[in-house]
């Protein structure tokens, strides 16, 4: 795709997070989300890497486990009350509509709150979604290393009234291609017909 239109892709989304998530734009740029060479001009910097995580069913697993494989990652926690599952849901949707090609397809959520989502509680939300979907979860230091690496956005956030906390976090859907690079990202409240489009024009012909 062109990269102009990328960038602006990019460049969407990263006002999207700063909208959501309060921060301003100096504090995008000191995490090295945008890379400023030039007055001007907005470079992204790489996105994702290299991950060793818990998956829902117990195995250890990491990025290089999934090659050959285009990814959908997504950051976020069961105890979400509307935006992952709404997130989660136009995935699992999108991957309905490819038929037999969603089969190239594995949709990775991520929780950014390891504290309360154990493996066995991330098998249980990702079977209400879709079957393809694997939960991953891990120790705090390997969750924010992932978070990191994604530029994944996530605070805890104190619930109101005494009750449980809840987590602010970005809410991008990463599209990774079979060689584990970063193809491109779609922002929360897509549709789930224009997510699938997106998909389709990635997807190899076969
Ligand atoms: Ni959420």
């Amino acid at each position: 795709m062109a990269s102009g239109r990328l960038l602006r892709v990019l460049v969407g989304g990263v006002v999207g997070l700063a909208a959501a998530a309060g921060i301003a734009w100096f504090q995008l740029d000191h995490a090295g989300l945008l890379d400023t060479e030039a007055p001007g001009t907005v470079t992204a910097a790489p996105i994702g890497g290299p991950f060793r995580l818990t998956a829902h069913d117990g195995r250890t697993v990491t990025d290089e486990d999934f090659r050959g494989e285009f990814l959908l990652v997504y950051f976020g926690f069961t105890y979400c009350p509307d935006v992952c599952p709404t997130s989660l849901y136009t995935i699992s949707q999108a991957l309905d509509r490819l038929g037999p090609a969603a089969e190239r397809v594995r949709p990775l959520f991520i929780t950014i709150d390891p504290e309360r989502d154990t493996p066995e509680l991330m098998a249980n939300y990702v079977a209400l979604f879709h079957e393809r979907m694997i939960g991953l979860t891990g120790s705090r230091e390997d969750i924010n290393a992932v978070a990191k690496a994604y530029r994944a956005y996530h605070a805890k956030v104190p619930g109101e009234d005494g009750g449980p906390y809840l987590m602010d976090h970005s809410t991008f859907t990463y599209l990774m291609g079979p060689d584990g690079k970063f193809l491109t990202v779609f922002s929360h409240g897509i549709e789930i017909e224009t997510l699938a489009e997106q998909l389709r024009r990635y997807l190899p012909q076969t």
